[in-house]
C-alpha cells in the first residue's frame, strides 16, 4: 500500500500486524497504534512537538539506572500505574484496597519480630502500629508475611540517601502471629515530594502540579491461599489526600494516627515525649476469586 494520508495510515500500520502469532501482542500493539495515532490527528501534533516528546522520553530513560525508575515515575504522575492498579485488584467488597506500589521497596529489609522498632534510628515521631490480618471470613490469618516500609521523618526513604553506605531504615518484614495479630514501633509518616530533580519533576512543574504524596506507611501481604495485597495506610489529617501526586488515595485507607502524651506506650516503654499509635486491621481476598 503506498499514498498512504492522515486518515488511511492507521489502519494500514494495523494490518500489517496480520501475521503477528501472539494474539495478545497482537491485540495490544493493535490499539496502542490505534491510539497512538488518533493522538496526534487530535491534537495536530507538529514535528517539532513530535521531537520534542522524543527527546523527553529518551531524557527519560537516560535517568533510569538500578536505584532510579523514571519511567515509572512518570507512569505514576500520569495516572497510568493507579489504573492498572483498579483494572486488576477488583476484590470483593470488605476486602482491603490496594494502592500503588512505589519505587522504594526492597527485598533486602530485614525480618523483625512483633514489637520490635523498624525505625532504626530514622528521624521522626515514635509510632506504634498495630492490627489483624484476617480473611473474608474473618478468620485471622496467621503467618501472613507483611513487609512495611516508609519514608523517614523527613519524607525521604533509606534508599534514596547516598551518604549512608546503603543502611535500611523504616522497613522491615513482619509476620502475623496464629491470632493473626501484627504489631511493631515505627515513626509517624509525614507528606512528601516524589522525586522532582529529573525529567519527571520537569514535566509537573510545567503542568503547574505540586509533587507531593500524603503521609502513608506502605504494607505488601502475602500469604499461602489468599490475593497478594500492596497497599498503604494514609494519615486521615494530611492536606494533599485529594491531591496526591500519584493518585493513590482510597477513602478506605485513611486512617487516624492518635496523638498520646509522654507516658506508657502500647508496649510497656516508658515514653517521656509524645508518641502516636495506630490501628488497622487487613482483609486479605481469597486467592484465585
Ligand atoms: C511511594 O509512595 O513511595 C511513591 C509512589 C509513587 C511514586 C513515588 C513514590
Ligand atoms: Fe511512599
Amino acid at each position: 500500500m503506498r499514498n498512504l494520508d492522515e486518515n488511511t495510515i492507521t489502519d494500514e500500520a494495523i494490518r500489517r500486524l496480520e501475521g503477528c502469532k501472539d494474539a495478545r501482542f497482537k491485540e495490544i500493539l493493535t490499539s496502542l497504534t490505534r491510539h497512538l495515532h488518533e493522538f496526534a490527528r487530535e491534537v495536530k501534533l507538529t514535528e517539532a512537538e513530535w521531537m520534542q516528546g522524543l527527546e523527553y522520553l529518551t531524557a527519560v530513560g537516560k535517568k533510569c539506572d538500578d536505584k532510579r525508575q523514571e519511567f515509572i515515575l512518570l507512569s505514576d504522575t500520569l495516572g497510568l500505574s493507579m489504573l492498572v492498579v483498579a483494572l486488576n485488584n477488583a476484590k470483593p467488597p470488605g476486602c482491603t484496597e490496594a494502592t500503588v506500589f512505589g519505587p522504594f521497596h526492597t527485598d533486602k529489609a530485614s525480618d523483625f519480630r512483633n514489637g520490635d522498632d523498624l525505625a532504626q534510628g530514622a528521624s521522626g515521631e515514635p509510632a506504634f502500629v498495630r492490627g489483624t490480618v484476617r480473611g473474608l471470613d474473618g478468620k485471622p490469618v496467621p503467618g501472613a508475611v507483611i513487609d512495611v516500609w516508609q519514608a523517614d521523618g523527613d519524607g525521604i526513604y533509606d534508599v534514596q540517601y547516598t551518604d549512608k553506605d546503603g543502611a535500611l531504615f523504616a522497613r522491615g518484614r513482619l509476620r502475623s502471629e496464629a491470632d493473626g495479630r501484627y504489631w511493631f514501633r515505627s515513626i509517624l509518616p509525614e507528606f512528601y515530594s516524589i522525586p522532582t530533580d529529573g525529567p519527571v519533576g520537569d514535566w509537573i512543574a510545567r503542568a503547574g502540579r505540586h509533587p507531593f504524596r500524603p503521609a502513608h506507611l506502605h504494607f505488601m501481604i502475602q500469604a499461602p491461599g489468599y490475593e497478594r495485597l500492596i497497599t498503604h495506610v494514609f494519615r486521615g489529617d494530611d492536606k494533599y489526600l485529594d491531591s496526591d501526586a500519584v493518585f493513590g488515595v482510597r477513602s478506605s485507607l485513611v486512617s487516624d494516627w492518635v496523638r498520646h502524651e509522654p507516658g506508657t506506650a502500647p508496649d510497656g516503654t516508658r515514653m517521656d515525649k509524645p508518641y502516636y499509635t495506630l490501628d488497622f486491621d487487613f482483609v486479605l481476598a481469597p486467592a484465585g476469586k
